[in-house]
């Protein structure tokens, strides 16, 4: 198998291609001053089964494009199946059109992966699987929560309490908590569906002395765990630490984390660029799936 390094990815395609024991194939790239993109092959990949790296964080519209030029060149090489790897799946959120009108844009952009000859699509701890089925092709929404736990655990947190900050992330508070040998405890959370303010009602969970965790799929603007964070810290948390697979961090979204009590925060290899820790890597969950793949 050649693993191709995506532009977005370079350090995460490295550590799998480690992962799996071959060497990553890396590609010619530029940009023009104009912003467009030139990606060429440097070798044919003619008859060979080929795993593209591209997790498609902001710039993301500038990040899928790359990735449906590397995937279209692949094909028109003659590549024998092409595994597209996008571990932040741009876009998945928009699931369905939940107000009459709206572009479904999960739907587009599997749809466009799938015409530029992708074989296979494999993501991270995307909000719900909701989005596979816009799929023809073997699709899979893999989660990195085993690793984060395993990376929890060695933080030495007093007494740890998992949250999920709603019942989106449940699943993933249950394999962390599983992990951790701790339990775990969701809130709900409501968002307006025009303006995407987001409230978060409490529940009783007595933290009293005990180091919370809130896990998430995604940390964007911050809002959710600000709003969890607050009331961890009224039940008695000692400290809170945030953790998720996808650490954005939008705007002011630190300054939103600070103000709201959280103690530390971060994220995983999945995106490269931009503000926050990101000090677990999702490469042997890849690299496993991809075994398994083929
Ligand atoms: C959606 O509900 C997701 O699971 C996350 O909770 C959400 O995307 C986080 O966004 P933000 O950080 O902007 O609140």
């Amino acid at each position: 198998m050649i693993v191709v390094k995506g532009p977005a990815s370079p350090v995460l395609s490295g550590r799998v291609a480690d992962a799996m024991g071959v060497s990553p194939l890396q590609l010619e790239y530029k940009v023009f001053p104009d912003g467009e993109t030139y990606i060429r092959f440097p070798e044919s990949v003619a008859g060979e089964e080929v795993a593209v790296i591209q997790s498609c964080y902001p710039p993301q519209n500038k990040n899928l494009i790359d990735l449906l030029f590397i995937v279209d060149a692949a094909r028109e090489m003659g590549a024998k199946r092409i595994a597209v790897v996008v571990p932040y799946f741009a876009y998945a959120r928009q699931d369905d059109a939940y107000r009459n009108g709206e572009a479904v844009s999960a739907r587009t952009i599997a749809r466009l992966v799938e015409a530029a000859g992708a074989s296979t699509f494999l993501t991270v701890d995307m909000p719900s699987n909701k989005a596979l089925r816009f799929f023809t092709i073997h699709s899979e929404n893999l989660t990195c929560m085993r690793i984060i736990g395993e990376y929890l655990r060695t933080l030495s947190l007093r007494n740890p309490h998992v949250l999920a900050p709603d019942d989106g992330a449940i699943p993933l508070a249950e394999t962390v908590s599983a992990t951790l040998g701790t339990e775990y405890a969701w809130f709900e959370k409501t968002r307006d569906k025009v303006t995407g303010s987001v409230s978060t009602s409490s529940k009783d969970v007595d933290l009293r002395g005990r180091d919370a965790i809130i896990v998430d799929d995604v940390i964007s603007t911050g809002k959710t765990i600000a709003n969890t964070t607050q009331i961890a810290k009224k039940q008695g948390a000692r400290t809170v630490t945030a953790a998720c697979a996808h650490l954005l961090l939008t705007g002011d979204a630190e300054q939103t984390l600070r103000s709201a009590g959280v103690d530390q925060v971060f994220g995983t290899d999945s995106i490269e660029t931009g503000p926050g820790s990101h000090p677990v890597s999702i490469a042997p969950v890849l690299a496993e799936a991809l075994k398994k793949t083929w």
